[in-house]
């Protein structure tokens, strides 16, 4: 196996693919263009989901590239050998090219013959088969047609041999997962890649995208095969050099020495490994966001508020091991030296983001110390279980994200009233007309009777076209004055001139069959599965409000609305444009 860093390892792949007529394209924006449902790009396929979903791609069928991914579901493993919050994902597409015959030997050739990975140490995962699409013999057969043994391919369901949709709805297949084994005894006689022991570790993800998933839970052919593949570039780097630890690896080597160094002796102590570790992920993941082409800054919603949930964090693990705040700086530095060739926007957003660490440091430390004193006095005073006032006060007094109070909590082995804290929370929210209904508002200049109407009617259209073009539409952004609607949403073409007439012929109907506009308050979870649209990415885990119109559009939103659909007389379209590249803007008007 060949020792390589990790930017060797980014054009070793991407020349391979190149060399196989594919078109290098760059990695998309951390922030998701054409799904409102999730927060930040999570995949490599994320910003492709038009082109996988039959749009054609200017640079044709064959693409390759690595793309900047941020998932944070994991944020509470950060710390052990394998888990980051950012990580990069090398990716190769075929949009209704090539399928799985030669996705499988193009990744056999990689590994094998220019990674130099012995065979003997692969092992590849299949999908069983199900009511939603066939056991996979075919990849099986193309597998053992490479060179594996029939015992180093293993059928699996579809909770591990099934990937996507990436948000609620999309493109998504059947799988084959490729994974090193490293050699350990097997932990059981059914020890197989799905297990977690440490025998296999996954490198490399190949879907086999021929479906797309609708809201209602339907799998639909697509009318391309794709492939779809994605390999963690820190965990192959982390392999290829035998190395027990992505933290190991030239990724987070010299930024796991430099808060070493800062902490002195005491960071050898294996206690602090994780503290260490957790500093190194997040503030690199904080670079990135923040230098991100479509930069973020910390906030108190959406991706804001993981960005700043990292960095508190980041924050509360250097206060651990005694350093100031200014091993951030530090670290952030280093990172934008270790990507700039990879990464030039790091380069060019540089001051950007020292200055927003800088800020939210300085933020967070004024209360950080009090906040500490506070919780241990809380703690101590719990009986087992913070209350959610406390748990309130210690987020709006001293700028606790909860999830620091839970773990702070957690370490000593008491509990957070999460509930009582929502509460808390949604009653603040009331009072200060933030959240939903303050974000709903920065697209509605007032609540006369006209945008109300306005507003109602967003909610048909959105609806309607989705019938018309097709579930991959989300609202992507509404402004509302007394006059007339305008609606961004995510669709990569122009409608044409009979989609534009459909559209509002169905808002029409639905306007004529006088339905009754019904508010029913739940919680994310609850919204979700009843099929409403909205993003349900909730950090609070607040109780939210849906509006449903008859069978026509079910909604969670926090603005006014008519209280009949009957009320909003006639609706008639001015204009379809485009808004910015993937997304689509209407003005419409009521008429009366
Ligand atoms: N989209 C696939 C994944 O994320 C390749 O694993």
């Amino acid at each position: 196996m060949e020792k390589i860093t990790s930017s060797r390892l980014r054009s070793l792949y991407l020349d391979f693919f190149k060399s196989h007529g594919h078109a290098i394209i760059e990695s998309a924006s951390l922030i998701p263009d054409n799904d409102p449902t999730v927060l930040f790009t999570t995949a490599g396929m994320h910003p492709l989901v038009p082109y996988l979903m039959g749009a054609k791609h200017p640079l044709g069928k064959r693409l390759a590239d690595v793309q900047k991914c941020v998932r944070t579901v994991d944020i509470d493993e950060v710390g052990d050998d394998r888990h980051c919050t950012f990580f990069e994902m090398l990716g190769n597409w075929s949009l209704g090219d090539y399928f799985k015959k030669e996705s499988i030997h193009f990744s056999y050739d990689f590994l094998v013959n220019v990674l130099k990975i012995d065979k003997q140490r692969l092992a590849v995962s299949v999908f069983a088969g199900d009511k939603d699409s066939p056991k996979d013999d075919e990849s099986a057969d193309y597998w053992t047609g490479e060179g594996l043994n029939p015992s180093q391919v293993y059928f699996l369901p579809k909770k591990n041999n099934w990937w996507g949709p990436a948000g609620l709805t999309g493109p998504c297949g059947p799988d084959t997962e490729i994974f090193i084994d490293t050699g350990k005894a097997k932990c059981s006689d059914g020890c197989s890649p799905a297990c977690d022991c440490g025998k296999f570790i996954e490198i490399w993800n190949n879907v086999f995208m021929q479906y797309n998933k609708t809201a209602e839970g339907n799998f639909i052919p697509l009318e391309n095969k794709n492939v779809d593949t994605g390999m963690g570039l820190e965990r192959t780097v982390c392999i290829l050099n035998g190395l027990k630890s992505v933290y190991e690896t030239d990724v987070f080597k010299d930024a796991v020495s430099l808060i070493e160094a800062a902490a002195g002796k005491a960071a050898a102590d294996e206690r602090n490994i994780k503290a260490i570790r957790i500093i190194a992920d997040h503030i690199r993941t904080a670079v990135f966001i923040i230098g991100d082409e479509k930069g973020v800054t910390p906030g108190n919603i959406d991706q804001g508020y993981v960005l700043r949930r990292l960095i508190r964090r980041a924050i509360r693990y250097a206060k651990q091991l005694s350093l100031s705040t200014d091993i951030l700086v530090g670290l952030a530095e280093l990172y934008v030296a270790q990507y700039a060739e990879a990464y030039s926007e790091l380069v060019k957003n540089k001051d950007r983001i020292i200055s927003e660490i800088n800020k939210e440091a300085e933020k967070f430390e004024r209360t950080l110390t009090g906040g500490l004193k506070e919780f241990e006095k809380v703690a101590a005073a719990a009986d087992g279980n913070i209350d959610g006032q406390a748990a309130f006060r210690l987020y709006d007094t001293f700028g606790f994200p909860i999830e620091i109070t839970e773990e702070l909590a957690n370490d000593k082995g008491i509990t957070v009233d999460r509930i009582g804290f929502d509460a808390a929370f949604a009653l603040h929210q009331q009072k200060s007309q933030a959240g939903a209904e303050q974000k709903f508002k920065g697209g509605l200049h007032d609540h006369s009777e006209e945008t109300t109407k306005l507003h109602t009617a967003t909610h048909l259209l959105q609806a309607a076209l989705r019938r018309v073009l097709g579930e991959e539409v989300f609202q992507r952004g509404s402004n509302i004055t007394a006059e007339r609607l305008r609606f961004d949403f995510s669709f990569y073409r122009p409608m044409t001139d009979a989609e534009i007439a459909e559209a509002e012929r169905l808002v029409n109907e639905a306007i004529k069959s006088a339905a009754d506009v019904v508010l029913e308050e739940m919680t994310v979870d609850e919204a979700k599965n009843k099929g409403a649209l909205g993003i349900f990415e909730s950090k609070y885990g607040e109780v939210v409000k849906v509006y449903t119109i008859g069978d026509f559009s079910k909604e969670i939103c926090g603005g006014p609305h008519a209280k009949n659909t009957a009320e909003l007389g006639s609706f008639k379209i001015e204009k379809e444009q485009s808004s910015s590249s993937g997304v689509r803007r209407i003005r419409a008007v009521l008429l009366q």
